[in-house]
């Protein structure tokens, strides 16, 4: 595990850009795992940056987004598709039609998430899989206790999650109550992880998450199984380490 304790928030931006960098320049159609909140908005800025001056070309790179809220339609400004074209996609030369993301408005979620876990394998899988986690361990919307064998499929928000993540919304009311999540297979499946993690409101969790046993009841906790995995962090996060 390849640990990169940034001084500044500029840095950790810059830390995480710089694997995703390295992972398109070395397989130009690589196949990206992304997340959303606001974790990796900075990492996203940046790689747009690195686009806009000519050092990074997204035409060939493939994405799978790891989560979306069910019932919110793909333009609704809180949905994780708006997120991604809003903060990545519409800034960069990437094509849509390798944009991958599960859709908040399919009638049938379930068959949604088998579409999607069949996606990720005709592509050969995902080359490096970006990770922020919840102040409870989360990865994607896998909430703890989520079996580490689970693939793509439906999940109800722990109330934890859903007052996070109210902060997006103009009340808690309006966060929706389930959605699709890749499962913790999915995820773990990457070939490459890159997990990012900021905040002193974090710190403990990621003591546990990194340093602690491997435990459903700490989702994250399964990253130390991964063979290639690097962790950025800035130095509130990693106080506890
Ligand atoms: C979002 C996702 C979530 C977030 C986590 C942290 O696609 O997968 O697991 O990474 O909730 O969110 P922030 O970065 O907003 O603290």
């Amino acid at each position: 595990m390849n640990i990169i304790i940034a001084r500044n928030k500029a840095e950790f931006d810059k830390a995480a850009a710089a694997v995703i960098s390295r992972q398109i320049k070395k397989k130009p159609d690589s196949v990206l795992g992304l997340a959303t909140g606001s974790t990796p908005m900075g990492m996203y800025s940046e790689l747009a940056r690195m686009y806009e001056k000519g050092e990074l070309d997204f035409s060939k790179v493939i994405t799978f987004n790891l989560d979306e809220y069910i019932g919110l339609h793909r333009s609704h400004p809180q949905s994780y598709c708006y997120f991604m074209h809003e903060n990545l996609f519409d800034k960069i030369n990437i094509k849509e039609e390798n944009v991958n993301l599960l859709d908040g408005g399919a009638s049938d979620s379930q068959g949604e998430c088998e579409e999607y876990e069949k996606k990720i394998k005709a592509v050969g899988g995902i080359d490096l899989q970006v990770l922020g986690m919840g102040h409870n361990g989360h990865l994607g919307f896998n909430e703890p206790k989520t079996p580490f064998e689970s693939i793509t499929g439906l999940v109800d928000l722990t109330p934890g999650t859903i007052k996070a993540n109210s902060r997006f919304f103009e009340s808690v009311a309006e966060v929706p109550r389930r959605a699709m999540s890749m499962g913790m297979k999915t995820i773990l499946h990457a070939k490459s992880i890159l997990f990012i993690v900021s905040g002193s409101e974090k710190a403990e969790v990621v003591a546990k998450a990194l340093k602690g046993p491997v435990t459903p009841e700490i989702p994250a906790s399964v990253l130390q199984l991964h063979p290639f995995i690097t962790v950025v962090l800035d130095e509130e996060a990693a106080k506890y380490l």
